[in-house]
Parts: structure tokens; C-alpha cells; sequence
């Protein structure tokens, strides 16, 4: 094999396919190369489809996410659209439209859904779930202590229909009966004129059902959707999910998935639901999986909150932990996708990354009562890129994923606080990334020097080079992340079944890694058009700047 391979590489004459390309890529000579770097685009290995759902985001009643974030009242001096933040709408609509999942998080396992419908004045006020937070005492009382319903079902609808986007229910299952969640799909999904709860909803100005297809069956059921174990929550997901009307739709339930790495939970959890027949995975469309990003290089420590590094305050070596830790979610799609398959041999059942994204200790939060509100530096728009990448390459596992949270908390697109707004660097790599959605994913091949860094209890490496790639029609959409904090890569990116008509770049890059947006600088941190290099044939040679994302948008010939 190897000798077979050397006799096409020297003569130049390689069909490049599937293996045998990764093996010749691997095989050129270093010297024989302009540049240090290589990337191989297969052009004909589909992975799989992206769509806009890669690109979902996450909206809780949490901190300052929906109050001061989203809402901000039809009274409101700001510029709203029917109580919503006029600002966040607009720029929404310049991200592909994925799915929008509502009202949490640890939120939701207890919500009850009737709170939020009905006049806005006579809806209840409860305590919010994240009321007992270690860090709330010293926070100012208000809707993120005592939550006073203004945004319910109806309000969240309005804003998914403004901005394009499907709407993600999760359902309570900890603190609230099987027929509760069936109820509110009768509000959500039954036509009017039919049923008391359709007609509630056409009194609120609704009478067009929802149509919501995506409902989630609980929230980290094994901590604070209810402590449950694996097969605790395995019986109680057959009984929630044993009948739930239709009203025509193909309902897209999604499980309560893991904790990280944590196998046993989805083995044990698919061990007991088939325990009534492999039918069972009918009603599981999809099994959520959350990995949060948050430093560890000062070591594990018992208190949770210490493990977590500043959001724009860090050194090299933490930049380069907190996107290892970011590149963990690989393993954990893989990892958890090859035990489903033991249960699943066809792999209907995919895998819903509803929670992911960079998690900073306190302190950044742009408002007080933004229970963990966090600036958005560049790291965090590489970590959002490296993520976004890695679901591209995974496009036949993964259906859905869900940054956390849209805004005002953890690894948000936006912060907004009053009558100030602002995008950041995350958004700018979710619009950049945007071409990706509608596209199909292709195998492609990074290869690169890996960079060295120092944690406390030892050497560690990083990749020089990463991203993925996508196709559609004649146009690839290539996204790589350099994530060197000094020095650029020059790479040779090699297409093998295609030839380069033209390209163009556009990159996100700051010469000071802890560089971000504020609502005084909004554009510190923005792409830019870059020039791009590209031989006529099937070469383009482009350089990626230090610390860096980079779209290549080739047309091919
Ligand atoms: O996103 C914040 C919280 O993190 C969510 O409510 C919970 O699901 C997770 O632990």
C-alpha cells in the first residue's frame, strides 16, 4: 500500500480519495512544500448536512437574559418591536435562523408553562429558580430574583417569528406531571376553535398554532432537572414521551443527554429505555449533550467556581487551556455517539449539543443583577469557531446545537444593558460562519506544527491549524482557526475534486488577545476583508494571522 501510494505522489498523478489522500498528505515531504501548514479538502467525502440548527442559541429566565436582554416592554423608551429589543432583533436576522431553545436550563424543570399565557397583569410572580445562587444575595432584587412572567409562551413565539427562527420548548419534568407537558403542546400546536387551550392562545392575538417541533423532555435531569439517576430518568422519559399529540407534526423529542464525558449516563440511559423494545427510540429524536469550556490549568479544586479563569483577563498558557478544553467536545460527540450506536445501529437517534460555550468566573457581568454575565473577548470567538467547526465535521452526528446563553449570560452573542447594545466577538463568528449553514460538510485534512504551552502540572500541545469545510453548490466555505497567539501560518490548501475559479477572505484577528467589544468600542473586534492568495488549479496559499479565524469563500470552476 505505502509503496503504491509513493509511486502516484512522485508522479503527480493521484486520484485523491477518502484514505489514500489523508495517507499522501501525511507522506509529502515538508521540504517539497512552500508553506509549513497543509490542508486537504475532499471534495468528494460528504459528511453530512449543515443546517441553520448547527447556528441555535439559548435563552433562559436567568440574570439579566430575558429581562434587560430580550424584554424590555412595549412601554419601552428603547427601540423594541412589540416589547422586544429592536437591536437584537436586526441583528439576528443576519444569522442563519436556527432553533432558539426556551425558557432553560435548570430554569425550566421549574416552570410552569400557564404562568406565562394569559393577560400580562394578572400572570403571576415566583421566585426564580436562580434565586438561592451563591452569588445572589448580593445582587439587586427584580425580575431575576422574582420572576413576574411578562415573557411567556406567547412573547417567546413573537420574537422566534421575528427573527425566522424554530422555537425549542423544554418541558418541565421534575416538578410538574407528564399531562402538564402534553397541555402545552395542545397551547402551542392544536388549531383554534378546537380546544379550550388553542382558544386561550388565540385570545393572547395567536390563533395560527405555533407549530413547535422541537420540545425538550427535561434538563440535566441527572443535577438539577431532578437528581435523577440514568434509569430513573430513563423510565420517566417513556412516560412523558408515551403519548403526546401530534396535530400533524413530526415532533422532534429531545432527552435529557449527558453531563460532559459522563458515558455511563447515556449507556445506562439507553440500557433501560430499550428495556420495552428498540420502538422506544421512535419518540427520541434527538439526545442532548452540554459541555461547558472554563479553565483548570491552576488544577481541579472542590469548589467548581475556582476552576473558572477571568473573561478578559488571562495569560498565554490559560488562552490555550481554555481552547483545549474547548476541543474536548470531539471526543465527547464521538465518545457518545459509538455508545449510542450499541443501542442504535442505525443512528436515527442524533446528538443535540443544547449547552456549550465558555464559562468565566464573575466579575465582567455588564449589570449587576447578570447572574453570570461575561465579557466576550477573542478567545471566546476562537472557541466559538473551533466549536462550530468541530459540529461541521461531525455534521453526521450532530442535528443541533445551542450556544449559552444569546445574551447577557456566559458565552453570549450580545450584551445589552438599559439602552446600550452590543455585538461580540462571537457574533461576528457566528455572521462570518453563517455561509457555512445549508450547506453539506466535507472531509477535510489539517495538518500543522502543534504549539506548545505550560499548565501547572505539566507540558501541554495544541493544534497549529483546525476547521472544517462545507459545500454548496459551486462554492466552498472554508473556516480555520490559527490559534497562535504570536505567530502566522502559512498553509497550502490543497481541493481534490474541484478547481479554484476565485477566492476571498474575510478575518477576525486583534493584536491584543484579550481584545473585545464594549458599549463605548463596539468595533474592536470585527472581520475584515484579507487578501487571499489562490494558483490557478487546484492550490490557494493563504497566510492566517496570529490568533485568528478566517472564512475562504472559493468559487470553483
Ligand atoms: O446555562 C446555565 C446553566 O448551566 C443551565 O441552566 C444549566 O442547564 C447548566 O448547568
Amino acid at each position: 500500500m505505502l509503496s503504491v501510494l509513493s509511486v502516484a505522489i512522485g508522479r503527480r498523478e493521484l486520484i485523491w480519495t477518502g484514505i489514500a489522500a489523508a495517507a499522501a498528505a501525511i507522506l509529502a515531504p515538508r521540504s517539497a512544500r512552500a508553506a509549513a501548514s497543509r490542508i486537504d479538502v475532499l471534495l468528494d467525502e460528504p459528511i453530512g448536512p449543515v443546517t441553520a440548527d448547527f447556528y441555535g442559541h439559548f435563552v433562559e429566565h436567568l440574570g439579566g437574559v430575558v429581562y434587560d436582554g430580550i424584554w424590555v416592554g412595549e412601554g419601552s423608551k428603547i427601540p423594541n418591536e412589540r416589547g422586544i429589543r429592536r437591536a437584537l432583533v436586526e441583528h439576528m436576522r443576519r444569522l442563519p435562523r436556527g432553533a432558539i431553545r426556551w425558557p432553560g436550563g435548570c430554569f425550566a424543570d421549574s416552570y410552569d408553562w400557564r404562568d406565562g399565557v394569559g393577560p400580562a397583569k394578572s400572570r403571576p410572580t415566583r421566585s426564580n429558580f436562580w434565586i438561592d445562587e451563591r452569588t445572589m444575595p448580593k445582587r439587586p432584587d427584580g425580575p431575576a430574583k422574582h420572576e413576574p412572567n411578562w415573557f411567556g409562551t406567547n412573547e417567546f413565539i413573537r420574537f422566534c417569528r421575528q427573527v425566522g427562527a424554530p422555537p425549542y420548548l423544554a418541558a418541565n419534568l421534575r416538578s410538574l406531571p407528564p399531562r402538564d407537558f402534553y397541555q402545552w403542546v395542545e397551547y402551542c400546536n392544536a388549531p383554534a376553535g378546537r380546544s379550550t387551550l388553542a382558544d386561550q392562545r388565540a385570545a393572547a392575538g395567536d390563533r395560527e398554532p405555533f407549530g413547535v417541533r422541537f420540545w425538550g423532555v427535561g434538563n440535566e435531569s441527572w443535577g438539577c432537572g431532578g437528581e435523577f439517576t440514568a434509569e430513573e430518568y430513563a423510565t420517566e422519559y417513556r412516560r412523558f414521551t408515551a403519548w403526546v399529540p401530534l396535530y400533524g407534526l413530526e415532533l422532534a423529542l429531545i432527552g435529557s443527554g449527558p453531563n460532559g464525558g459522563d458515558l455511563a449516563w447515556t449507556r445506562r440511559f439507553f440500557t433501560r429505555l430499550l428495556e420495552k423494545g428498540e420502538g422506544q427510540l421512535r419518540r427520541l429524536w434527538g439526545w442532548a449533550l452540554h459541555h461547558y469550556s472554563w479553565n483548570v490549568s491552576r488544577g481541579r479544586t472542590t469548589d467548581w467556581y475556582e476552576g473558572k479563569g477571568d473573561a478578559v483577563s488571562f495569560t498565554a498558557d490559560e488562552w490555550y487551556e481554555l481552547l483545549n478544553e474547548a476541543d474536548k467536545m470531539d471526543g465527547l460527540i464521538a465518545g457518545h455517539w459509538n455508545v449510542m450506536g450499541e443501542y442504535d445501529r442505525r443512528h436515527r437517534v442524533k446528538l443535540v449539543v443544547d449547552e456549550w460555550g465558555a464559562w468565566h468566573r464573575e466579575g465582567t457581568e455588564v449589570a449587576p443583577h447578570h447572574l453570570f454575565g461575561q465579557q466576550s473577548t477573542l478567545r471566546d470567538a476562537l472557541l466559538a469557531a473551533l466549536t462550530l467547526d468541530t459540529f461541521h465535521r461531525h455534521a453526521d452526528k450532530v442535528a443541533m446545537a445551542n450556544v449559552a446563553q444569546l445574551i447577557n449570560c456566559l458565552h453570549s452573542l450580545f450584551l445589552a444593558h438599559e439602552d446600550r447594545f452590543v455585538a461580540t466577538p462571537t457574533f461576528h463568528v457566528f455572521e462570518m460562519y453563517g455561509a457555512h449553514a445549508g450547506g453539506r460538510a466535507v472531509r477535510t485534512l489539517f495538518s500543522a506544527p502543534r504549539i506548545s504551552y505550560a499548565r501547572e502540572n505539566g507540558p501541554a500541545t495544541i493544534w497549529g491549524l483546525g476547521g472544517s469545510a462545507t459545500l454548496k453548490e459551486r462554492t466552498l466555505t472554508l473556516t480555520v482557526v490559527n490559534p497562535h497567539i504570536a505567530e502566522p501560518s502559512t498553509a497550502e490548501i490543497a481541493l481534490h475534486g474541484g478547481k479554484v475559479k476565485a477566492v476571498r477572505a474575510t478575518a477576525i484577528a486583534a493584536s491584543d488577545i484579550h481584545a473585545h467589544n464594549t458599549f463605548d468600542r463596539p468595533d474592536t473586534v470585527r472581520p475584515r476583508e484579507v487578501a487571499a492568495e489562490s494558483v490557478p488549479g487546484t492550490v490557494i496559499t493563504h497566510t492566517f494571522p496570529p490568533a485568528s479565524v478566517t472564512r475562504l469563500s472559493v468559487d470553483l470552476g
